[in-house]
């Protein structure tokens, strides 16, 4: 049905499934857990937030397997880790040992949403590239959306219930890790470590038209670099990707995620309705993702990426003024989130993982990928850490925040309209001789 290109960059996005998931189930199942091992709103905290220790560890660390035994492996050792914590959260009963699988499984989500990303934007051909690579964030909010269904459905089943919420992902995980068997190796990271010969077969099948003309264009990108990211030369990416990364979460976006029962329970819904909301926030994300893949190669990340700040600007900031005035409260933050989500899914979201993916010449992709990874977990860390406390520190915290994110997303306009680069329809080496990596 698919081409071989497509087939197996959305088996390697299937990692981006896995990270939606582990991602979002969490806010379904921090009740119970609380209860259950009577956890201190401060411990509570700490549980959550360790699997957002593990993603910084994971995208920091995977640069460094992904270049020495290959993108497939370490593809391979991420579907494991997946697995292993999901039976492990489903079965214990130590408090201790959930803190541990959620961290393993916070590794697993850093780490393939660095070599993910790579892998595909290394198989893609350039034509094909921001689709390809977008499908893996589809893959992220099909992930996050499934979550929020799953903890819905599952939620009535009793005390158990957060066993089956997180256990599921074994599904997912397994699956991807039998398919993960049957993609090849990165052709780039083949011919970087000098196995040419293997590569060729694989660019073949992946329909390259120039296979020794590409391959002399990945030889030439590497042979006058050493592998140190930072240096001069590569400030530029380096500067886009961090920043890029950066504006990706000062948008909100993983607060809103993790906290959206209790944005919802603040502006007035009941329990029951506040549970059933993230559902259409979700929907929402996929969609408006699903829309934005179909125009990124046409359009542009650039176009995508200043239209969504615009709407997020105007979203954000609608957010902020009904939590001014309590009588604005209500349906309409439902609605105004309905709103951001779009945005953020129509050009952020769509873009980032893409972006971060294509700007890094060959020799220093995976240390590039990983900084903008890393650069994006410890913002998402902050984020979803200081957002409650803001909240609840004062009764304008949700209007605080609301406008400070509004007002990131105007710097993000400045940023992408006056300084970031346009990449669709290129190859990954002539946007790096575009960048004056010579
Ligand atoms: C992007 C963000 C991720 C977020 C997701 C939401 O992938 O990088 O942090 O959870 O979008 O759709």
């Amino acid at each position: 049905m698919f081409s071989y290109p497509v087939r197996i960059a959305l088996i390697a996005a299937l990692g981006g499934f896995l990270f939606g998931f582990e991602t979002a189930v969490i806010s379904g199942a921090e009740k119970t857990i609380m209860e259950l091992w009577s956890l201190s709103p401060f411990w509570l905290g700490f549980t959550v937030a360790s699997s957002l220790i593990g993603t910084v560890l994971g995208s920091l660390v995977v640069g460094i397997p992904a270049r020495v035994y290959g993108r497939k492996k370490v593809l391979l050792a991420i579907a494991l880790l997946y697995v292993v914590s999901a039976i492990g959260c489903a079965s214990i009963s130590a408090w201790l040992l959930f803190v541990l699988f959620r961290f393993m499984a916070g590794v697993a989500v850093g780490a393939s949403s660095v070599v993910g990303p790579m892998y595909i934007s290394e198989i893609s051909p350039a034509p094909l590239r921001g689709r390809l690579a977008g499908s893996f964030q589809l893959n992220i909010v099909g992930g996050i959306f499934i979550a929020y269904l799953t903890n819905f459905l599952f939620a009535g089943m009793g005390d158990d219930s957060w066993r089956w919420m997180l256990g599921i992902m074994v599904v997912p995980a397994a699956l991807f890790a039998i398919l993960l068997r049957t993609i090849p190796e990165s052709p780039r990271w083949l011919i970087l470590n000098n196995r040419e010969g293997e590569a060729v077969p694989v660019m073949q099948r992946l329909q390259e038209p120039d296979v020794p003309g590409a391959i002399k264009a990945i030889r030439e990108s590497v042979k006058t670099h050493q592998e140190h990211l930072f240096q001069g030369r590569y400030a530029k990416p380096i500067l886009y990707a961090v920043l890029l990364a950066m504006f990706n979460q000062l948008s909100g976006i993983n607060a809103i995620l993790y906290y959206a029962p209790r944005i919802f329970e603040l502006a007035g819904f009941s329990k029951a309705e506040a549970y059933l909301q993230p559902v259409y926030i979700g929907a929402a994300n996929l969609l408006f993702t699903l829309l934005a893949m179909t125009v990124i190669d046409k359009f542009g990340r650039k176009t995508l990426l200043l239209i969504g700040s615009l709407g997020m600007i105007l979203f954000l900031g609608l957010t902020a003024y009904a939590f001014r005035d309590p009588a604005h409260l209500g349906g309409n933050v439902l609605i105004y989130l309905i709103g951001y989500i779009a945005f953020f899914a129509f050009s952020q979201g769509a873009v980032i993982w893409v972006f971060i993916s294509e700007i890094f010449p060959n020799s220093v992709r995976s240390q590039g990928g990983a900084l903008g990874s890393f650069t994006h977990w410890i913002m998402a860390a902050i984020i979803s850490w200081t957002f409650p406390i803001i909240v609840a520190g004062s009764e304008k915290g949700g209007f605080y925040s609301f406008v400070f994110y509004s007002g990131m997303m105007l710097l993000q306009l400045l940023f992408i309209w006056k300084v970031m680069p346009e990449t669709k329809g290129r190859s990954l080496e002539e946007i790096q001789k575009e960048l004056g990596i010579e």
